[in-house]
């Protein structure tokens, strides 16, 4: 290997270098070929290498790429802005602009305690969250996340948030079963607060649907319903991290849609921009708002890059693209084809345990034993052991935690750029239908399967 002062994720794995990409389509400088079956990390939502966003780029830059929000606004941070509230349904919203997730969930958390203290109550500080979610990797996002994987090594500074169970029917925390559970999981959050004290409790936080820490975990009908309620039932605020399932993802503009419901506060990232550049949002509620108008009238937060005119121009033309070419809706209709082969496939391969998720953010859980669900032993790594054949394979997956716990389980995503086509999917499907194959032989060679039954 080169001599490299590149921090990558793991320092001591060679990693190929990209040349170029186009639509679903990524090429390695030697001429590789893959299929980006991930959109990355759920982000190359529009593919990649689109004409119209290099062109936007190219025009915004040749006006003006950085002002400092605190001497200018912008035509398209205003414009990107209105957009968003006009998208998110029920209401008007307000945006503040950052540029990763992790600062979007991190301004939520604040924005919701300073909307308490504006309000003249100020002991409302805490939030809760779930087991089992991902909310971002800065300290204060990372005190809200329920992933114990990435908790683990910041333990000590991190705040104990993550109080309720995550609602996964595939594996209940609970012992339950829909629908005779009646959304236990759910309930669960009205005793946590009873036994917190909704005085110290600001907002409780989840994602839609649980990404990297659940591998596309949905939650039963009428779930959201019951989880609103209680939050308005005692004064929290409820906060959708929308970025990982927003802007189409899952078959709507915002997965919450599925479940009819408002979120008081939504954050953003990931295909706000689909990779173009970095930029996501923290969407404010008027009702969230008000007592920060009516008082201080400064939301405590901020960022050198926030509401930089180029990553704002480049968002704006990103979601026009995903609404001109009915991406939304592709992401339904080509999801359901999606799952629906995904489901077919379980049936010829046996270490998969459960087909979920929603549009084109499906998840595949894994297991040693569909009759006993058993995941693999940690030491398998049996994701690695997927994900890698998979790039081999010309087939890029994401990597999710699942399991018991969320601590001793295997789990990719499948998620594919949302212009991928019914013939494209077949494509990444035969990829990955061969990537399993050889993932299942070399389990049996190793003797950690059994050998396929002879029904002579
Ligand atoms: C739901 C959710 N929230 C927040 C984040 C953090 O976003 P970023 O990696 O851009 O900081 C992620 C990243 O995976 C996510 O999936």
């Amino acid at each position: 290997m080169d001599e490299t002062r590149l921090i990558k994720p793991l320092l001591d794995k060679e990693y190929p270098t990209i040349s170029h990409g186009d639509g679903i389509y990524l090429y390695d400088i030697n001429g590789k070929k893959y299929i980006d079956g991930s959109s990355g990390a759920i982000t190359a939502g529009i593919g990649h290498g689109v004409k119209e966003i290099i062109e936007e780029i190219n025009k915004q830059a040749h006006k003006i790429s950085f002002v400092y929000r605190s001497q200018f606004t912008s035509e398209p941070a205003e414009k990107l802005a209105k957009k968003l509230s006009e998208l998110a349904k029920g209401g008007e919203y307000w945006s503040f602009f950052v540029n990763s997730g992790s600062e979007a969930t991190e301004t939520a958390m604040k924005i919701a305690i300073q909307h308490w203290q504006e309000k003249g109550i100020k002991g409302k500080n805490k939030i809760l969250s779930r087991w089992m979610s991902y909310h971002g990797i800065t300290i204060g996002a990372l005190s809200m996340s329920g992933h114990t994987g990435r908790r683990a090594r910041f333990v000590p500074l991190l705040e104990d948030y993550p109080t309720i169970q995550p609602p996964y029917c595939f594996r209940c925390p609970l012992h339950s079963t829909f629908p005779t559970c009646n959304h236990m999981c759910a309930t669960e959050l009205e005793h946590a607060i009873n036994r917190i004290g909704s005085e110290h409790i600001a907002a409780f936080i989840a994602e839609p649907i649980i990404g990297a820490a659940g591998g596309a975990i949905v939650p039963p009908p009428g779930y959201y319903q019951v989880i609103k309620k209680i939050c308005e039932k005692y004064d929290v605020l409820f906060i959708a991290d929308e970025v990982m399932t927003g802007m189409g993802r899952t078959g709507k503009m915002f997965a919450l849609e599925h479940w009819d419901t408002q979120a008081d506060i939504i954050t953003l990232g990931k295909g706000m921009s689909a990779g173009y550049t970095p930029i996501a949002a923290t969407l404010v509620s008027e009702k969230v708002m008000e007592p920060i108008q009516k008082g201080s009238k400064l939301v405590m937060s901020g960022h050198t890059f926030s509401a930089n005119p180029q990553s704002t121009a480049v968002a704006l033309a990103v979601i026009d693209y995903i609404e001109t070419h009915n991406l939304v809706e592709n992401s339904m209709k080509n999801g359901n084809y999606l799952f629906k082969k995904l489901q077919e496939l379980q049936h010829s391969h046996p270490i998969i345990g459960d087909v979920r998720g929603k549009g084109l953010m499906c998840g595949i859980e894994f297991v040693s034993d569909m009759i006993t669900k058993f995941p693999f032993k940690k030491e398998i790594d049996l994701t690695s052991l997927v994900v890698t054949e998979g790039q081999k394979n010309g087939l890029l997956l994401y990597p999710a935690a699942a399991g018991i716990e969320g601590v001793g389980g295997d789990a990719v995503l499948v998620a594919p750029p949302l212009t991928i086509t019914i013939a494209q999917i077949d494509e990444l499907l035969e990829i990955l239908d061969q990537t399993l194959t050889d993932v299942e032989t070399e389990l049996r060679n190793k003797g950690i399967i059994p050998l396929e039954e002879n029904c002579d």
